[in-house]
């Protein structure tokens, strides 16, 4: 199986355990009249919720996504299999696209034009990312485990989210600067370990060994973690936006 779409074998932890961006770089990224907005890559539908729960929600909220496992989990919205590269959706139909913690998973030449193509002029992409933050020491720590576990590669959770979009598509970056909202979160020890076993590495590995993951950064967080359940998880979400050329912005 590959592994962009290794998340439904455990879509109900998943949807349980990770993170759904704050709504302040929901905000940031979401033109306030945007009335027809799609949830790309939606997954189980975290942003797809979001976007229905704000006080003024879009008129139609769609969700794509390849993987079935994790569609029949959104509620509440239009719902479409399919993939950033061929999107089911007419030229020009859309007012902005939203994609949280997914465009690494996408061709990125191939995903922008079909969003450029689905997208009406000026209308808005915003990318997302959302994760338990690495830059405090022991969410670091734990979420090595499940890196260390996969490919070796421990210390890649301190990367960022670098993203440029390929040029020729007709984008404006409206965010030069990310915007960047640090917040906590209130999980348990075993709802901490378990958002490590989420990770797309982790779900390739067989089940004993998934469950040595789980075992190991449990452990870990007993020990450096004080103070008795729940615990405060720092997080970060960070967020870019750009507009299709063509047209005045929505807002
Ligand atoms: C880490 S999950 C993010 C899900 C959701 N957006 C969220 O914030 O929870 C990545 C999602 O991207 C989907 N995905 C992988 N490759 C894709 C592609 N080429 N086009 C659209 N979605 C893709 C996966 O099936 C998975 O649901």
């Amino acid at each position: 199986m590959p592994r962009a779409t290794s998340f439904g074998l455990r879509a109900a932890d998943y949807d349980r355990y990770r993170p759904t961006p704050h709504p302040e770089a929901l905000d940031r990224v979401l033109p306030e009249r945007a009335a027809t907005v799609v949830d790309l890559a939606a997954g189980t539908g975290l942003v797809t919720r979001a976007l229905l729960a704000r006080p003024t929600p879009p008129a139609v909220v769609i969700a794509i996504e390849p993987d079935a496992r994790m569609l029949a989990r959104v509620d509440g919205a239009a719902r479409a299999q399919g993939a950033a590269e061929h999107l089911p959706l007419r030229d020009g139909s859309v007012d902005a696209v939203l994609a949280s913690s997914a465009w690494h998973w996408f061709d990125a030449e191939a995903a922008t034009a079909e969003i450029a193509r689905v997208l009406r002029p000026g209308g808005t992409l915003g990318l997302l990312w959302s994760r338990a933050d690495p830059t405090v020491d022991w969410v670091d720590d734990v979420r090595t485990i499940g890196r260390a576990a996969t490919d070796g590669s421990a210390r890649l959770s301190r990367r960022g989210f670098a993203c440029t979009l390929p040029e020729g598509h007709g984008f404006v970056d409206d965010t030069p600067t990310a915007v960047h909202v640090r917040w906590t979160r209130t999980m348990t020890r075993d709802e901490i370990a378990g958002m490590v076993c989420t990770y797309s590495g982790v779900l390739e590995l067989d089940p004993a060994a998934q469950r040595e993951v789980f075992d190991a950064a449990r452990a870990r967080l007993d020990e450096l973690v004080a103070g008795p359940d729940p615990v405060e998880v720092p997080f970060e979400t960070v967020a870019r936006r750009w507009t299709l050329e063509g047209a005045a912005p929505c807002e």
